[in-house]
């Protein structure tokens, strides 16, 4: 007789599952059920702070008291959590008479079901069983994790599952996702948006993407270069705004790859705006915007305990005096917090003596960091005062990020 386990998707929506236990093993046990639409009743006399905030936050309910037969009432799955080989085996005793399944972090050969390694890619989601070696299943798992992030083909098993939504004109219409690539390292792309960059057909790239992210795209995948789109600011953005909209209404996966985030100061919701209008389906995903990576690249956090309380991120394309600004930096001046300032060399002098001139004083430590999270990161550390001039001096040069706020010294030892 065989004794292989029957793998089982329990589609547990709306469905009572009791946790027993309310430790490390039930911290992680619990965020799953809950991703899945449980209806978790957690018993346990103490939680863990991660368990209690899900509690505080109406997220599960929480019995604070020992296990009693009564609490599998309504249940469709129990998960004992507990360490207490005697307690567990009452909680399953229990069970097992109720004819309701058991997980036992205790004792795997006691339980009636097992909970397998995971990994989600997107819709699909990969379940391994390791014969009851926890370790051989985790092993397992993350080979098949490495596999399906890098070498998802558009037939593979994870194919394009959400890529395909609707049709326009009898035609299967595609869709569009902005993905913000990060400010500079390959790796600061995030999981999700590294993954749809695996399953596009198309994909359209900003000049600061990380040209590594490039590098790894299918053969076939058609690459469009924005930055060499001729024309000027409005017009290239029309130009790049068609190109997904044609592509994605041809039938194509089209990823909108941009540096940092998508909609900081990214032109993001213009293109999801001009998708919108001819009714392609757009995904955005976030990205790690250089306003916050950069200076953190540069050991600077942009707030800090007892030092700032607030950042203020603002674009310096345009100088303070011009008509078209929609920058109050007489207001700026009085903040007390952090200052980033994105796209602000050119008119750096102007920035600062604006500043100063109203108020901030010119002695406020200041920093640019120029290529953040690359190779070739620069970092420049001034005050408001000499900043513009220093930054001059050590020609850096853009992409670059400029702080001004006593955070910029607030980790130096
Ligand atoms: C058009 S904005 C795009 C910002 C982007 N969406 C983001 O969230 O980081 C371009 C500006 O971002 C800043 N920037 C982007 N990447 C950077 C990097 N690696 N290092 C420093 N600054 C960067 C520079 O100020 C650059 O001029």
């Amino acid at each position: 007789m065989s004794s292989n386990p029957y793998p089982l998707g329990l589609r547990l929506h709306g469905r009572r599952v009791v946790v027993v236990g309310g430790g490390a093993v039930a911290t992680r046990r619990v965020p799953a059920l809950l991703d899945a639409g449980a209806d978790v009743l957690l018993v346990a006399p103490e939680l863990t702070p991660a368990l209690r905030a899900r509690a505080d936050a109406g997220r599960l309910h929480w019995v604070p008291r020992r296990f009693v037969p009564e609490d599998l009432d309504g249940a469709w799955l129990v998960q004992v959590a507990v360490d207490d080989p005697m307690a567990a085996a009452s909680v399953s005793a229990v069970a097992a008479e109720r004819r309701i399944f058991c997980v036992r972090a205790d004792d795997r050969t006691a339980a009636t079901a097992w909970t397998p390694a995971v990994t989600r890619h997107g819709p699909v989601t990969v379940a391994v069983l390791g014969g009851g070696d926890p370790r051989r299943a985790m092993t397992v798992r993350d080979a098949i994790r490495d596999l399906l992030a890098v070498r998802v083909a558009p037939d593979g098993i994870a194919g394009r599952p959400d890529a395909s939504t609707g049709t326009t004109g009898g035609r299967q219409t595609g869709r569009v996702a902005l993905v913000g690539a990060g400010p500079g390292d390959p790796e600061l792309i995030t999981v999700k948006g590294w993954r749809l960059l695996t399953e596009a057909d198309v994909v359209v790239a900003d000049r600061l993407v990380p040209g590594l992210l490039l590098d790894e795209l299918r053969p076939d995948v058609e690459l469009v270069d924005a930055s060499k789109i001729p024309y000027g600011p409005s017009r290239a953005q029309e130009e790049i705004n068609q190109i997904l909209v044609d592509r994605a209404l041809a039938g194509a996966f089209v990823v909108r790859l941009k540096g940092g985030d998508p909609y900081v100061f990214g032109r993001g919701g213009e293109e999801l705006l001009a998708c919108a209008a001819a009714g392609v389906p757009v995904t955005v995903v976030p990205g790690v915007t250089s306003s916050i990576a950069a200076p953190a690249a540069a050991g600077i956090p942009v707030t800090h305990r007892g030092v700032a309380h607030e950042f203020t991120v603002v674009s310096g394309h345009l100088a303070p005096d011009a008509a078209a600004s929609l920058v109050r930096w007489d207001a700026l001046a009085g903040l007390h917090g952090t200052l980033v300032i994105l796209m602000g060399l050119k008119n750096l002098a102007a920035i600062t003596a604006t500043l100063i001139a109203h108020g901030r004083s010119p002695q406020t430590p200041a920093a640019v960091v120029q290529e953040a999270t690359t190779g070739t990161q620069r970092v420049l550390r001034s005050t408001l005062g000499e900043v513009a001039a220093d930054a001059l001096t050590a020609d850096l040069r853009p992409p670059a990020v400029v702080v001004v706020g006593d955070v910029v010294g607030a980790l130096d030892g």
